[in-house]
């Protein structure tokens, strides 16, 4: 099912390495990678804040990494089998805070659940610049 086209998504707000390190691995399982960037209105929707960093600002960091290929802006989470196949892609990576949630994509490509780097996460970072 694999044509090397690996798909993942994420907020990547105050870029850290534990967002590195998921791109990286997810870049691994293919040959291109493609990461959809929640807007700042579905993060508005779903977790009643807006990101630190405006969704130009995180699409902008996201687009320059070495093992990114392209990017686009997740709007809905409930389109994510169009974005699979919009992207062609076969295999979808996610962290494994989602372990289960997404094998109902299995029969539009491979799913993946990556293990997330231990004790770092956005909402830590903020936490300690606060104190
Ligand atoms: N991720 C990871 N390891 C971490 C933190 C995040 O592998 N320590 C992964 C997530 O599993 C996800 C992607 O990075 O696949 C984007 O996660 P995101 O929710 O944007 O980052 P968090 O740091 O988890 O943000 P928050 O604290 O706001 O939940």
């Amino acid at each position: 099912m694999s044509n090397g086209r690996v798909i993942t998504f994420g907020t990547f707000d105050v870029f850290h390495v534990g967002h590195l390190r998921i791109l990286e691995r997810a870049r691994s399982h293919g040959n291109t990678l493609v990461v959809g960037i929640s807007t700042d209105a579905l993060n508005m929707d779903k977790k009643g804040k807006y990101p630190v960093y405006t969704q130009k600002e995180r699409r902008e960091i996201i687009a320059s990494l070495r093992c990114v290929d392209e990017t686009f802006y997740e709007e809905s989470l409930e389109l994510k089998g169009d974005y699979i196949q919009r992207f062609n892609a076969g295999v979808l990576v996610m962290g494994d805070d989602w372990q289960g949630k997404f094998d109902d994509f299995s029969d539009l490509c491979e799913v993946i659940y990556l293990p997330r780097t231990p004790a770092i996460s956005t909402t830590e970072v903020i936490e300690k610049i606060r104190l």
